[in-house]
């Protein structure tokens, strides 16, 4: 068969917008589920479009319990969920149910004093002081992986590039792990249990608690029993080394040692390895991954990057006290980050009644969905909420916004722990490929974003990568 020849992807960005599924008219409820179950699948293609306007409203899914609750679109009312009343409004258990298979008992899961003390041991290497430390990492990795795409012939997968990117980043600076050869077994697994999200997303919303458990459960095993091997093989070689205790897995490890009676156990430390491997890379993979869709889209930007790092570098490797002067850089990434929140959906449950808003009571047991997807293109929030403009995120405007209207990251005291580390690895990553690279994604007209715990495009994004010319 004849090889098809790729072209670069050129498109009207005047008259056509970054790619959303089409609202359906109706809410999701019981019949949607029955008729359209695939719709389901993908959760954001079922909201329908005066989701986008209300300040709250109920919302019905599936058939159990679990499946119906209030949607709040109010930053006050979000405020109130997610910080000064958060003791009350703990994780929902259907999201819980999805992810607990997987990860067992780590941060992301845990909830009450053992993801107090967990949260208490690994903040301070989060903390916005402390990764400034893992700059010359991040840039040495990023320099790697543009040198591999600028020396692939022919369109290369920029996505599993910025998997593969991430996870040695995530490896390096928390688990001091080299996961080289492992990278492509982590990856598939991740992949492998993400495709699955739809049954399980059903299972949630139809099975009553037990058999949804067995069901899960049963579909996860695979994923969970390679994620063990890779996380214990991960902890037997960070034993074997005696570095220093910087990284997260080595303060992890001697806490286990610690004789303070609060011994953490090597199935504990698993669950947080598992739980540092995949939120840790996943989620900067693929808000990397849209970026190169958006910049394809709106070539002009990645000239804009490219010209603002020659600027603050005059050629030189980027470094941590280059980033706040990298404006346009980080505004893309917010950019970025707004138009593709990658956790799309954050749930809780009311563990008593409270009145939240004055016209809004929600009663004891009801889900709480506050969703980013929704708030970032909220009808009220944002002027042309569906257009690519990073100008919105610099000066006047962004000091204009009210809190809880942009939430990537969550809020309040489950607030995501690697929120500075991601956004200064992002800044770095995009920075250091805008000295060396242009990304064109070949296939971006056939993008179509897809929640399936994290919002991912649909397809592969095969990419033309070629010299920028800096370096
Ligand atoms: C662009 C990248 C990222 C995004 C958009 C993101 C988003 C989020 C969000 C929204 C949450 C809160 C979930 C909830 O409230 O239900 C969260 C939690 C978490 N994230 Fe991230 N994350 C990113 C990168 C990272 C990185 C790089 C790490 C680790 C190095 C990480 C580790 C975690 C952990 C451990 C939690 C649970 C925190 C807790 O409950 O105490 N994330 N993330």
């Amino acid at each position: 068969m004849a090889a098809i020849a790729e072209t670069a992807f050129e498109w009207d960005a005047d008259s056509i917008l970054p790619a959303r599924p089409m609202p359906p008219k109706e809410a999701p409820g019981i019949a949607m589920a029955l008729l359209k179950p695939r719709l389901l699948a993908n959760l954001i293609a079922s909201y329908p479009d005066y989701w986008y306007k209300v300040r709250y409203c109920d919302f019905r899914v599936g058939i159990s319990r679990t499946g119906r609750g209030v949607l709040i679109n109010e930053p006050e009312a979000i405020r109130r969920v997610l910080v000064t009343e958060a003791e009350h409004f703990p994780k929902e258990d259907n999201q819980l149910a999805i992810l607990k298979p997987l990860l067992g008992n780590g941060l992301l899961t845990a909830e009450g004093a053992e993801w107090r003390r967990n949260r208490k041991l690994a903040a301070p290497i989060f903390q916005h002081s402390s990764v400034k430390d893992f700059a010359p990492l991040f840039v040495r990795a990023a320099e790697r992986s543009a040198k591999r795409a600028l020396e692939h012939n022919g369109v290369y997968r920029i996505d599993q590039e910025m998997t593969k990117l991430t996870l040695e980043i995530i490896g390096e600076a928390v688990l001091s792990a080299d996961l080289d050869e492992s990278i492509e077994g982590i990856s598939d697994t991740v992949t492998e249990t993400l495709d699955k999200f739809p049954a399980m997303f059903l299972a949630s919303a139809f099975l009553p608690g037990s058999l949804r458990d067995r069901f899960i459960e049963a579909i996860v095993n695979p994923g969970r029993r390679q994620l063990d091997r890779f996380a214990r093989k991960i902890i037997e070689e960070a034993k074997a080394d005696d570095a220093e205790a910087t990284t997260l897995l080595h303060r992890l490890m001697a806490a286990s040692r610690s004789e303070d009676g609060h011994e953490m156990t090597v199935d504990q430390i698993r669950d947080e390895v598992a739980t540092f491997l995949l939120a840790g890379h996943e989620t900067t993979a693929t808000t990397m991954t849209w970026v190169w869709y958006l910049l394809t889209l709106y070539p002009e930007w990645q000239e804009r990057i490219r010209e603002e790092v020659l600027q603050v570098t005059g050629g030189r490797p980027l470094d941590a006290e280059d980033v706040p002067s990298l404006v346009l850089t980080r505004a893309v990434i917010d950019e970025a980050l707004r138009l593709y929140p990658v956790v799309a959906n954050l749930m809780r449950r009311a563990e008593k009644t409270t009145e939240l808003l004055p016209d809004l009571t929600v009663p004891k047991g009801e889900a709480i969905l506050i969703s980013p997807w929704l708030l970032h293109r909220h009808r009220r929030h944002w002027r042309d909420p569906d257009h690519f403009d990073p100008m919105r995120f610099i000066g006047e405007e962004a000091a204009a916004r009210p809190r809880h209207v942009y939430m990537p990251f969550g809020g309040g005291h489950r607030i995501c722990i690697g929120a500075s580390f991601a956004i200064l690895e992002a800044i770095l990553i995009l920075g250091t490929y805008a000295q060396r690279a242009h990304i064109n994604v070949v296939n971006a007209g056939e993008v179509m974003p897809q929640a399936r715990i994290v919002l991912r495009p649909n397809v592969p994004l095969r990419a033309m990568v070629t010299p920028s010319g800096t370096f």
